[in-house]
């Protein structure tokens, strides 16, 4: 389907998603939410899709924030309202069943970094830069920013990250967790290609157990998590995938997984 500010487009059963607002460092306007939120369906549906990329289209920007022009006119309902549409929007992409990735291509300010945390893995230029600045306009993260960041790279420096509202570059971001790989801008597609070419040959049952393991478990306490890991272990038991991944193994022979 096409949409009014994002591209969608499948190749190799890689579903790209771009934000396309150039001009406006793909500041996340409120039309950019709703498209943002139906191609992430459209992705997630798709049976041909088995890695999902999000990036900004540009040199720029992956995402410069939410559209501040918009963000003046809220009042205090309208602003609960756009959080929490916002949330709804990263909750989805973390749920979304495959592995969604980040291509940081370059700015990723407030909303698009927290869109960049909601992903599975940040795959980041070297001359990208990440951050919180919300303080800096007098208002705070709202979609999921204060949470997702603490839980990426621990409460100090998510502190720091928020009350300074500075910017964080690529090595750091590495550094910190907040990034899982760098590459050379240059490079950057041909990175993630890479990364998504190694997840596609995996079990996508296995992919989805797995992410829901580590998302559910990090909600629960330590002895509820590994009942909630054994049971998805269960679960990944009456799979045709594990009953192939494990035969193909014995057999010396490649894998083929059908995803159920
Ligand atoms: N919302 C709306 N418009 C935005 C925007 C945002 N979050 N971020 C950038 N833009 C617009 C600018 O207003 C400008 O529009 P114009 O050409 O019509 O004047 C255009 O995008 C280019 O941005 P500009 O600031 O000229 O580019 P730059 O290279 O000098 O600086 C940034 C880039 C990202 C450092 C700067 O744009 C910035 O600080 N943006 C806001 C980041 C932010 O605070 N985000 C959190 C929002 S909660």
């Amino acid at each position: 389907m096409a949409y009014e500010t994002v591209l969608y487009e499948v190749n190799d059963r890689i579903g790209t998603v771009t934000i396309n607002r150039p001009d406006k460092m793909n500041a996340l306007n409120q039309q950019v939410l709703r498209d943002l939120s139906a191609a992430m369906e459209e992705a997630g549906r798709d049976d041909a899709v088995g890695v999902v990329v999000l990036t900004g289209a540009g040199e720029k920007a992956f995402a410069a924030g939410a559209d501040i022009g918009e963000l003046a006119e809220l009042d205090p309902l309208g602003a609960i309202a756009l959080a929490r549409r916002g949330q709804a929007l990263t909750r989805r992409m973390e749920q979304l069943g495959k592995p969604v990735l980040a291509a940081v291509n370059g700015f990723a300010l407030g909303g698009g970094c927290e869109l960049a945390m909601a992903c599975t893995l940040r795959v980041a230029a070297d001359t990208a830069k990440l951050g919180q600045p919300e303080v800096n306009l007098g208002i705070i993260p709202g979609y999921g920013g204060t949470q997702r960041l603490a839980r990426l790279v621990g409460k100090g420096r998510a502190l720091d990250i928020i009350l300074t509202g500075r910017m964080v570059g690529a090595k750091e971001a590495l550094g910190i967790g907040l990034v899982d790989r760098v590459a050379p801008a240059a490079e950057l597609a041909a990175a993630v290609r890479e990364l998504a070419g190694t997840l596609l040959q995996k079990g996508p049952a296995a992919l989805r157990f797995s992410m829901e393991a580590v998302d559910g478990g990090l909600e629960r306490g330590m002895a509820e998590a590994l009942e909630w890991e054994a049971q998805l272990f269960g679960l990944v038991a009456s799979t045709a995938d594990m009953k192939e991944g494990l035969t193909a193994f014995l057999e010396k022979r490649k894998p083929a997984f059908g995803g159920k």
